[in-house]
């Protein structure tokens, strides 16, 4: 039932302050991640010495935010890699290693492949992180962390992302806890992660002024989304969304590549996308912006208003709540999600069925 909603992808993208609260609940107190949340054998945690991810699609994206987290907060080594690609190589297990899927049907074909192979390389343990409690990963994997964020109709997948990201913050801090994170750390990230559904429900605020952006996309045929850091798999994420629904070319790329070559794609009919954090990055990534507008691209800035980007010529400025840097991923993706829907529905697409895909990948 689509309720009051035109397609179930809006549906879903409105009910993300809800699941993620669902999410949390019960994997964290006032101060800690209640490591029970793992199951009963939870002393896994303080054995793990290196994490591999390995998942597909937008899942794939949310593993590639977690590195960031895992290697930032726990000192850990963490690789992430496409399930596709993992399962047809060798693949080199470092002692005490865990291995992490990601999946929101637990059933695509290649990701239950790397968990097979997975079982026979000697990995510490594995661990499935999935929405649905009665998936074959979650039945052929040790352990398992569900991501609440109930069926998910959409093709595109939004609350899937968003719970997915939720239960790998809770997993990163729970991991960091055994690799000298503070307790008052912990509580500070804890404390954070409480506020995550009420700065989410203001990210959904911008919908309006998002529906008024959308509509000068609908006649684009490239766009060029960019971020530093844990934007980048959020800059990936947006660019897939637009891709799948309203079948707009988009590329992301780590906003210091630009140089390197997507430069030379810069001109009056490219818009960028740029997803502005509020950290020690904001003055690079700035002067990235400049060099985009230097050669007449069309700007489209997500920032929060302390970034005093919102009242520069030539940028069109939407709002993201000021957050703590640990939640702007999360936070950044709601957006970028309702631009894509707009965007859609301007360009008239089957939102909900796009053209060619499936919304769970059991065949290879
Ligand atoms: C994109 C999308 C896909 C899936 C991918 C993996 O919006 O939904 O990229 O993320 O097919 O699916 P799961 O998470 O079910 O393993």
């Amino acid at each position: 039932d689509k309720g009051e909603f035109r397609h179930y992808m809006m549906k879903e993208i409105y009910e993300q302050p809800k699941v993620i609260s669902a999410c949390l609940d019960g994997r964290i107190s006032e101060t800690k991640v209640l490591t029970s949340c793992f199951g009963a054998e939870s002393g896994f945690l303080k054995d793990i010495e290196n994490v591999h991810i390995v998942a597909c699609g937008t899942s794939y994206h949310a593993g590639m935010v977690a590195k960031y987290w895992i290697e930032d907060l726990a000192g850990l080594p963490c690789s992430v890699e496409v399930a596709s690609e993992y399962r047809y190589r060798k693949v080199a297990v470092p002692k005490n290693t865990l291995f992490l899927t990601l999946s929101q049907s637990g059933e695509t074909a290649d990701t239950l492949a790397a968990l097979r192979m997975a079982k026979e390389l000697g990995y510490l343990t594995t661990l499935a992180i999935c929405n649905v409690p009665s998936s074959t990963l979650v039945r052929e994997s040790a352990l398992t962390l569900l991501t609440n964020a109930g069926p998910e109709i959409g093709v595109a997948s939004t609350k899937a992302f968003t719970t997915q990201l939720t239960a790998l913050l809770i997993t990163s801090v729970a991991i960091a806890v055994e690799n000298g994170l503070s307790a008052e750390k912990e509580q500070e990230l804890v404390q954070a992660m409480r506020s995550l559904p009420a700065y989410v429900s203001d990210a959904l605020s911008q919908d309006a002024h998002i529906k008024v952006v959308a509509d000068r996309f609908a006649n684009k045929h490239n766009a060029l989304f960019l971020g530093r850091g844990t934007m980048f798999p959020i800059a990936l994420e947006g660019s897939l969304k637009l891709k799948e629904i309203s079948y707009i070319h988009a590329e992301a790329y780590p906003a210091g590549e630009l140089k390197h070559g997507p430069l030379a794609l810069v001109d009056e009919d490219m818009p960028i996308i740029a997803l502005v954090p509020h950290n020690d990055m904001l003055d690079k990534l700035k002067s990235n912006l400049q060099e985009v507008a230097a050669r007449g691209g069309e700007l489209y800035v997500f920032a929060d208003k302390d970034t005093d980007l919102n009242n520069e010529e030539n940028i069109t400025f939407t709002e993201v709540p000021k957050v703590d840097s640990i939640l702007e991923p999360i936070v950044h993706t709601i957006p970028l999600q309702l631009l894509s829907y707009h965007v859609a529905v301007v360009k008239g697409t089957d939102v909900d069925q796009p053209r060619n895909l499936a919304k769970s990948v059991t065949v290879e």
